[in-house]
């Protein structure tokens, strides 16, 4: 046993830097150059981060958010860092996303401004938070941040994957040929929050809507597949839609117009929970998005934190890293370690509450 030691060692090593080489020269899965791009929230915070990196990459992009002085600032800001200024195109539509109609008449204007072709990829970004004690919190407002979190980007789905995956609808109107090589894929992406994956006491008006979206993901996720595989059974005349992949992204704290709103209802017991935490700006948080992307995963986290957090909860979602093996040594890892940071988040709630009582309502007095 003793003797073999040394050719264990160095197995798991060559196995390992296998894993490593094929992750660092695996190529771009994430082509963005001359592909149409429409990105819901992108007036302004991580939005505009991403509309800026899709634009340096070279793509067309088409934003929407419900303020026109906004979207005008923003489209100008965007349009200035575009890779190729002559040929990429920028618009953008403001719309209320919290309506089903209006996400339909989204998809087909940016249809009928991309000569007739439906958008390569469509980002369901917007959203908002406005923490509170749930007892604080009024059903109302709870309701509001579900319509936004998750039912404005279910309807884009909706839309989007219907237009996407209705063959007489998705044939190229170039008058180009059978594709001959598979077709580039198409690419759904949703926002959602690593407040998704960890209960924090103060957003429970908010976290709900993200994990519904990460449950949504990986459903859709699975149901894709059933039109990829059948893309086979086509006949040779008709043009098959190319594949649809599907990605959620969960940020953690960024430092945009958002962050600074949410922050003046956040109840101080979240402020404690969230001490520490790292932060990233809008440009940070979309090239780690950007990155995730590139590399073609499917689950996204954009710092260590949420990483930790993401392996943690994987269930039955699909892992990252090379056959997966990365995610679920990193797990269990984090499975240990969540023995002793889950009692610690409980007993720092508990202890505020002890010294400070409930202070139900106490942001009033913060905020103002
Ligand atoms: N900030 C954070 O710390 C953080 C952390 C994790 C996840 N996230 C998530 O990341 C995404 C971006 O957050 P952010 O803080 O960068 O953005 P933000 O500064 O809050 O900006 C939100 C964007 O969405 C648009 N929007 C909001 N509601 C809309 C509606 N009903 N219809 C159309 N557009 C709407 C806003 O424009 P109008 O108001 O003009 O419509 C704006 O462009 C959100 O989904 C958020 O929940 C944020
Ligand atoms: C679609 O199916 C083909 C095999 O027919 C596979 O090579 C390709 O990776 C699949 N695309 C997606 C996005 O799943
Ligand atoms: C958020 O609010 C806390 C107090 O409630 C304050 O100390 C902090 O500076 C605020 N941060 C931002 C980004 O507004």
């Amino acid at each position: 046993m003793e003797s073999l030691r040394p050719y264990l060692l160095s197995l798991v090593l060559l196995i390992a830097t296998a894993v490593l080489l094929m992750g660092f020269f695996s190529k771009n899965k994430f082509v963005v150059e001359g592909r149409t791009v429409l990105l819901t929230g992108g007036s302004q915070g991580m939005g505009r981060g991403l509309a800026k990196l899709f634009a340096q990459k070279g793509a067309n992009v088409v934003i929407v958010a419900r303020d026109v002085k906004k979207l005008e600032a923003a489209v100008e800001y965007i349009q200035s860092s575009a890779k190729s200024p002559q040929t990429q195109r920028f618009h953008f539509i403001s719309a209320d996303l919290t309506s089903s109609s209006e996400n339909e008449r989204i998809v087909k204007e940016v249809t009928e401004w991309n000569n007739g072709n439906p958008p390569d990829i469509v980002w369901a970004n917007a959203g908002y938070s406005k923490p509170q004690l749930f007892l604080d919190a009024s059903i109302e407002s709870m309701r509001n941040q579900m319509e936004t979190n998750f039912w404005a980007a279910t309807y884009l789905a909706h839309t989007t994957l219907r237009t996407w995956l209705t063959p007489s609808a998705s044939s190229p109107k170039d008058g180009s040929a059978v594709p001959t090589k598979e077709p580039l894929p198409r690419h759904f992406i949703m926002t959602s929050s690593v407040a998704a994956l960890c209960g924090i006491a103060g957003y429970a008006p908010y976290s709900p809507g993200k994990a519904a979206l990460r449950s949504l993901a990986d459903t859709l996720r699975s149901e894709v597949q059933l039109y990829n595989g059948s893309r086979h059974y086509l006949s040779s005349s008709s043009v098959s839609p190319p594949p649809v992949k599907i990605h959620i992204v969960l940020p953690g704290t960024i430092t945009s117009p958002g962050y600074v709103e949410e922050n003046k209802t956040k109840h101080p017991v979240t402020h404690v929970l969230e001490e520490g935490d790292l932060v990233q700006t809008e440009d940070e948080v979309a090239a780690a998005a950007f990155k995730g992307l590139e590399a073609g995963n499917y689950m996204i986290t954009t710092q260590f934190l949420g990483h930790a957090m993401r392996v943690g909860m994987l269930g039955g979602s699909p892992r990252g890293g090379v056959f997966g093996i990365r995610d679920l040594l990193f797990g269990w890892v984090i499975g240990v370690a969540w023995l002793f940071i889950s009692p610690d988040m409980e007993r720092k709630v508990w202890r505020w509450g002890r010294k400070n009582g409930v202070q139900s309502g106490a942001v009033k007095t913060y905020s103002k």
